[in-house]
């Protein structure tokens, strides 16, 4: 009975070999082969041997680690090499990397690259969809080729030695879903091609760069980002009315610029926005604002006019206001929406007159206020279950009457925000639940309930 099976077996490894044959018999493939030792020449460092078993002689390049092959074509698809922090592969990027045509997902993040991309190559690798190059050592422009892959859609450069302005048409270049330039030192204008379409953009983060002139007008043509994250640049001008076109926006974060004027009425409009950050503080302490040039770099240089418009204040998802010291003023009271989703409010070293809304009451998750340092008065309302705050600083205003009256409401906020079932990307999932872990962050770096978890902080009230 082992007779036939046998001749089964046999048959099939015929079947297996003459794929094999015609495989290898693709001269394409042969060529995928020699752009990946020829990338692997290029690597100076290899701290964990990952790329030691990238031999011919030991096992076929698609089961090289790092490397997926289309098993129809034998074409490579995928080269993914992400590095660890004790162990990152180091060297310059091969231009030969433009041979691997077929090239659909490049990720070689968090490793210790450097030197330039080499443009011409990443200019041939036309199916690219995912490229990422970030925590690495890359310097020099971002070329403008990378503009022009017809099917790029994830593209993240963040936490590199990048110079120069952001590649023309990126931002427009319709394919695009997802845009991290964070943590470079790119500089000249943010600007949407004219011509462009940027309605499949769903994240935009250029955090930490150079960046100057004014958030662009066109930005509201991005009708789908749901993240604008420009904070820590050198941007000027005012918030852009048009903002309030991009209705899916759930985090927009302006901090550490240089933007003046009126925070516009239409941001009211954007009924999805969880997180609005105006302003940071971290590393600054009001103690020495006599001397602003002193630590200039960790100053927050906002400075917006006028109040809050009632329309932001009542949006129906804001989980997140972080507005201290941003030379905002005019009243609260009963700005704030009945149904109030509010977490973290912090609205402190500001100029607010007026009462403490009662209003702010029903914002039942709340746990973090900070209204300190305003030109408030009057009492602070029973409402307020300040009982169940994590931090509560309303120090250095006008207010009176008793401290604090237990409202007896039981706790049940969490100080954690848990809602970040968002159905974004994959990857966009990730950079906000981190981005949110931030923010949370910032909150505790400013305060020490931290360190005492619970604790109430009151301070004398005039
Ligand atoms: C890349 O392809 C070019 C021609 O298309 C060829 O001349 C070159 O030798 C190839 N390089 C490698 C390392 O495969
Ligand atoms: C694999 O290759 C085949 C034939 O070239 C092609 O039709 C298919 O789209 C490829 N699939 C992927 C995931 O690259
Ligand atoms: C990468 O940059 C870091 C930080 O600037 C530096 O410590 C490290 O030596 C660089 N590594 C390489 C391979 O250039
Ligand atoms: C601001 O950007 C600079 C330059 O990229 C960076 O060195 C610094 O760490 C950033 N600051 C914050 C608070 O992110
Ligand atoms: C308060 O938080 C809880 C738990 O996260 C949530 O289910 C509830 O909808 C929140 N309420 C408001 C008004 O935000
Ligand atoms: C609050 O300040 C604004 C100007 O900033 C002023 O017009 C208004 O009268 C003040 N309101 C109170 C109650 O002091
Ligand atoms: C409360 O706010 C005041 C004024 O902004 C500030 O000086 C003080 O450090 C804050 N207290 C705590 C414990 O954060």
């Amino acid at each position: 009975m082992t007779f036939p099976c046998a001749k089964l077996l046999l048959f099939l490894s015929f079947v297996v070999s003459l794929c094999t044959l015609v495989v290898a018999l693709n001269p394409a493939v042969d060529a995928d082969e020699a752009a990946l030792l020829d990338f692997k020449s290029f690597i100076t460092s290899d701290p964990s041997g990952i790329l030691s078993e990238w031999e011919p002689a030991v096992r076929n390049h698609c089961e090289w680690q790092g490397v997926t092959c289309n098993t129809t074509s034998g074409r490579v698809i995928r080269l993914e090499l992400t590095g660890t922090l004790d162990s990152p592969l180091a060297g310059i990027l091969s231009a030969n990397l433009g041979n691997l045509t077929e090239l659909r997902i490049l990720v070689l993040r968090q490793n210790s690259f450097y030197g330039e991309i080499p443009a011409a190559a990443i200019g041939r690798l036309r199916l690219l969809e995912t490229f990422d190059l970030s925590g690495n050592n890359f310097s020099g422009r971002i070329p403008d080729d990378i503009a022009k892959l017809p099917s790029l859609s994830i593209l993240d450069l963040a936490r590199n030695f990048f110079d120069g302005p952001i590649p023309i048409g990126l931002i427009g270049h319709a394919p695009l879903k997802y845009v991290d330039l964070s943590f470079n030192r790119l500089s000249d204008g943010i600007n949407i091609n004219p011509l462009g379409d940027c309605t499949s953009l769903n994240h935009l983060k250029l955090s930490s760069n150079l960046l100057a002139g004014e958030i662009p007008h066109d930005i509201g043509k991005c009708s789908n980002l749901r993240a604008l994250l420009l904070d820590n640049n050198t941007l000027q001008g005012s918030i852009p009315a048009d903002l309030g076109k991009i209705a899916e926006l759930r985090i927009l974060d302006v901090s550490k610029n240089s933007l003046t004027g009126r925070i516009p009425e239409e941001l009211g409009d954007c009924r999805q926005l969880v997180a609005l950050v105006l302003t940071n503080l971290i590393g600054s302490s009001i103690a020495d604002s006599s001397s602003p040039s002193a630590s200039s770099t960790t100053e927050e240089f906002n400075a917006f006019v006028g109040a809050i418009p009632a329309k932001v204040l009542s949006l129906p998802n804001l989980e997140i206001l972080w507005a201290p010291r941003a030379n905002l003023g005019g009243g609260l009271h009963d700005l704030f929406n009945p149904s109030c989703t509010l977490k973290i409010l912090n609205l402190g070293q500001n100029y607010f007159n007026g009462s403490i809304p009662e209003l702010l009451g029903s914002c039942v998750n709340l746990t973090y206020l900070d209204l300190s340092l305003n030109n408030l008065q009057g009492s602070i309302p029973v409402s307020l279950g300040v009982q169940c705050m994590a931090y509560f600083n309303v120090s250095r205003n006008l207010l009176s009457g008793p401290l604090i009256g237990s409202s007896g409401k039981s706790c049940t906020a969490s100080f954690f925000p848990v809602h970040l079932s968002w159905g974004l990307l994959k990857l966009e999932d990730d950079l906000l639940t981190n981005y949110y872990a931030n923010l949370l962050q910032i909150a505790q770096e400013n305060n020490p309930f931290g360190k005492v978890p619970g604790e109430i902080y009151l301070f004398s009230m005039t």
